[in-house]
């Protein structure tokens, strides 16, 4: 059942700590910058090269995190859309990774692409919160998110637990593929070892209602980030639209100025996300926009003042590693949009025309 909450959607955001105490469990040694994973043992993806994410919808945004968190640590990394890698597969061999991220592992857009990738020679691996899923079966490896079953057709839970996932495997890749752990590692293991902590704090003290009461009334609502935040604006303007039906679109905070400031108004709330590593160049963003007349609500560390002096709100995320925030900074813009959902009285858990397995090319 719905333990006591009106959806599936809210009990699921608020599972997260849980779920990704479980995503983390045995996983993680933070003290030391250990990390061991099932059947990943070091060496795995020696003669490894490069890594390849293919996904759809929420997945494909945690997939993108993968990428960015490999390919800053060294290792050649790139995120496709599934269904367009089906179309046009990338030169792929067999010093090529190719990871499915995919809840459910039944998903048939990545189900081919993965299909694709295994013909032309590369090594897949499943990333699934589903065991004995298609995924899980068809591919070389799989590793479980170990989340929970989730209901709700938004995905929630499973988000946070494929971003954490994608940061560990990615971990043991880099130290495989360049001989040598990431000079960050232990900072970046502590703040997922804090995160389902700061995860429980939002959860306590968020303003997400109040934030979505105020801006209800507008015409769009745009989302932006840089770097790790790219992917969270992205996810935050999909599960909007999903569950709200409003109009909401993510945007790279450095792309608005090459077309959509057009649709900037005085009734488009931007929902800008900050990370602690591009903070400035995003903030002059934000001044485009607010010259525009547009309200601006920033999601940023509540250590950060400089940010939290230029725009109109703040929905604030605990201080962490920057690799991380972008978990924290979506669980914020989750309950944002099933707030602003429920107050126009969306049917939250099965939103019209989707299925949450989507099973069809
Ligand atoms: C959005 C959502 C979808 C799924 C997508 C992929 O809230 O749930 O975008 O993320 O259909 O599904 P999986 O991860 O099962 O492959």
């Amino acid at each position: 059942g719905k333990g006591g909450y009106e959806h599936y959607m809210l009990k699921e955001i608020h599972e997260q700590p849980t779920a990704l105490r479980q995503t983390l469990r045995g996983r993680i040694e933070h003290v030391t910058g250990d990390i061991s994973l099932e059947d990943f043992p070091e060496g795995t993806f020696d003669g490894i090269r490069r890594v390849q994410f293919v996904a759809c919808g929420t997945s494909y945004h945690a997939g993108l995190a993968g990428s960015h968190f490999i390919e800053s640590r060294g290792v050649p990394s790139q995120t496709f859309l599934a269904s367009e890698y089906a179309v046009s597969t990338p030169p792929v061999d067999d010093e090529t990774l190719v990871i499915g991220v995919t809840q459910s592992g039944e998903t048939a857009d990545t189900l081919s692409a993965l299909r694709r990738a295994n013909a032309s020679g590369a090594r897949t691996l499943a990333l699934t919160n589903v065991i004995g899923s298609t995924a899980a079966r068809e591919c070389d490896d799989a590793l479980f998110i170990r989340a929970g079953p989730e209901i709700g057709v938004a995905a929630t839970k499973t988000f946070s637990s494929q971003v954490a996932s994608v940061s560990l495997l990615g971990e043991r890749i880099v130290r495989d593929v360049v001989g040598h752990r990431s000079e960050d590692i232990e900072a970046v293991l502590s703040a997922f070892a804090d995160l389902p902590d700061h995860v429980q704090q939002i959860l306590d003290f968020t303003k997400a209602h109040r934030i979505a009461k105020r801006y209800h009334d507008s015409d769009a609502y745009f989302f932006i980030g840089r770097g790790t935040a790219f992917p969270v604006a992205l996810e935050g303007a999909l599960k909007f639209k999903e569950i709200s039906y409003e109009h909401a679109e993510g945007f790279a905070a450095g792309e608005l100025k090459h077309g959509p400031l057009a649709l900037v108004t005085p009734t488009t709330p931007v929902f800008a996300v900050f990370d602690g590593q591009n903070d400035e160049k995003t903030l002059s963003n934000v001044k485009e926009v607010e010259a525009r007349g547009a309200p601006v609500i920033a999601v940023t560390s509540d250590a950060n003042e400089t940010v939290s002096q230029h725009v109109d709100d703040v929905l604030t995320i605990p201080d962490t590693h920057p690799d991380v925030a972008g978990v924290l900074a979506n669980v914020q813009l989750q309950l944002l949009s099933y707030h602003a959902a429920a107050l126009l009285d969306r049917p939250i858990d099965k939103p019209r025309n989707l299925a949450k397995s989507v099973t069809v090319e």
